[in-house]
């Protein structure tokens, strides 16, 4: 199983691509020319419906993409992750988020050994650990039922576990989950001050157990722990989930309460593993194993669909192209339900930690734009915050739009308000509002002359502003689950199409090296040569 290596410069379809790019149509004339077009430009999968129609692509750019795809051996590419081949040859490792969601009558090899025996033997122990707490059988030091959890790590041992366990707010039962991820001291104090010693279990998560937030965080946890109930009451309130087994037992942590996890998973891919214990807490192993089924649904979905009916695949190109060929810096992602508050967030680290990279898969410095800035917040709120620069201000913002078609909690009147509002602003960032209309409305309400004149640049929308829809039938946790493995394999088709390695994040190490250095400068006298600025800088806080 190779993973093809190919300079996407070389192929015909980026010249191709090129040259669409210098003279890019205009979407209303896209649509007055196409009456079709919404149809052609749409996918329904599951309860996924995706209309791409509102992008700037014809039927000649969407070829392109497609032979682009082909031209850079995606078939292959894809063939390898799922197979286990050694993707991340920077690290030398298997890229197997897809192996923990996979069926059991699967066989996926690593090492000579199939690895999906184990990933259901951890299942199982999420399953059995989860069912005894949530009903109250395992119990504390002081033999009472848990009633809080705090999940402590940071990166994908936090950005998963708390945006889903945010987004299945309304199937979670009796236990409240809190997330501690940041090394500000006041963090953990914040949190640590609502709850009570003897009825509160930690999930320490760490794939290496090595992170300064995570373990400062976990011991000033034990600290607060042990002050209440003694040294002995670590071995009911802390469970751990690692890689690093010889880390967790110097910690303290007993190994019976250990969840293990394995190299071939990424952290930010992470949240299917045992990672995700604490949304197996919070809603239960049951909808814990569905939000996987809806993963491997998708995974089936992506690994077997033509590209042109693969979700994945289309939204990828659709990025490649506008961040590689029309100069679009960023991607706007915009859930239609607050309980997507932390999807944003958690793609951020899934998409920017994955492609933000500018050396390709030979070494080679790239020559074109990669990873794009992905950023957001939920309507409507976003819509009084940052739309304003969407429908007016001069960037070119592809946008995702999420919504579902049903509420959870009913509330006709405001789903449909909240829905009126998301179809209202697809349409309008691609419709626009023409001179006329605007002179139109101006003179209904009275104005003529002078003051219609002056107000008239100000109210025009140019429109043309591109956004791709998915309207989902229900937030359950099968859809979630395929909605975020469909941004995984988005995120997998970008890297193979930027020939750049998706699976590294060796731009995060050198702060991290920095900081260790300045860490131990902080109580010494004597001081390593910085820049100017820095050494000022450390001088004020030190004095
Ligand atoms: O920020 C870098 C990073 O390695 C992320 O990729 C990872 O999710 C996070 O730190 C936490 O790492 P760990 O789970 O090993 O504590």
């Amino acid at each position: 199983m190779s993973f093809p290596s190919i300079n996407p410069t070389k192929t015909q379809a980026w010249k191709q691509l090129e040259q669409f790019a210098k003279s890019p149509k205009k979407l209303q004339d896209l649509f007055a020319q196409e009456p079709s077009r919404a149809a052609e430009y749409s996918i329904l999968w599951e309860e996924f419906f995706v209309d791409f129609s509102k992008n700037h692509i014809d039927a000649d750019t969407l070829k392109a993409l497609f032979a682009l795809a082909k031209e850079v051996k995606l078939d292959d590419a894809r063939k390898a992750y799922f197979g286990g081949a050694v993707i991340n040859q920077t690290e030398n490792r298997s890229v197997l988020h897809t192996a923990l969601r996979a069926s059991k009558k699967t066989s996926i090899r690593v090492d000579d050994q199939n690895v999906v025996p184990e990933v259901y033997a951890v299942r199982q122990q999420i399953k059995e650990f989860c069912s005894r707490i949530i009903d109250g059988s395992q119990t504390s030091a002081t033999g009472q039922a848990f009633t809080d959890v705090v999940n402590i790590g940071i990166g994908g041992s936090d950005l998963g576990p708390a945006m889903i366990t945010e987004a299945l707010g309304y199937y979670k039962n009796h236990l409240n989950v809190h997330f501690i991820s940041n090394v500000d001291g006041d963090h953990v104090m914040e949190v640590l001050k609502k709850l009570t010693p003897a009825t509160t279990l930690f999930v320490v998560v760490s794939k290496t157990f090595t992170t300064q937030e995570t373990l400062s965080n976990a011991t000033t946890a034990k600290k607060w722990l042990t002050a209440a109930l003694g040294d002995t009451a670590v071995a009911k309130h802390f469970v751990a989930v690692s890689t690093n087994l010889t880390a967790i037992k110097s910690f303290g942590i007993e190994p019976e309460n250990v969840f293990p996890m394995n190299d071939w998973v990424g952290g930010r891919f992470s949240l299917w593993s045992a990672v995700g214990l604490s949304i197996a807490l919070a809603v239960g192993p049951d909808h814990f194993e569905a939000l996987l089924d809806g993963a491997r649904q998708m995974d089936n979905h992506f690994a077997q669909a033509p590209l042109e009916e693969n979700i994945p695949v289309v939204l990828a190109l659709l990025t490649v192209w506008y961040t590689t060929f029309l100069g679009a810096q960023s991607e706007a992602i915009i859930p239609y339900t607050q309980y997507l508050h932390q999807l944003p967030a958690y793609l951020q680290q899934g998409i920017m930690e994955s492609n933000g990279k500018s050396v390709d898969r030979n070494g080679k410095a790239v020559t074109y734009q990669t990873g794009n800035i992905v950023w957001g917040a939920p309507g409507t709120n976003a819509q009084h915050a940052f739309f304003q620069l969407m429908h007016q201000g001069t960037k070119l913002i592809p946008a995702h739009f999420i919504g579902f078609a049903q509420s959870l909690h009913g509330n006709k009147e405001h789903h449909d308000k909240l829905m009126a509002n998301f179809f209202a602003q697809t349409e309008a960032l691609m419709s626009g509002k023409t001179e006329a209309q605007v002179r139109e409305e101006l003179s209904a309400k009275g104005l003529s002359g002078d003051s219609l004149e002056k107000l008239v640049p100000f109210k025009i929308f140019t429109g043309n502003k591109p956004t791709t829809t998915l309207l989902i039938e229900k937030l359950t946790p099968k859809t979630l689950g395929a909605l975020v493995a469909m941004y995984e394999h988005k995120i997998f088709v970008e890297g193979v199409v930027w020939n750049i390695f998706s699976y590294d994040q060796w731009g995060v190490e050198l702060g991290k090296q920095l900081a260790s250095v300045i860490l131990d400068e902080m109580d010494a006298s004597s001081s390593v040569k910085h820049d100017s600025s820095t050494t000022q800088l450390l001088a004020r806080y030190k004095s």
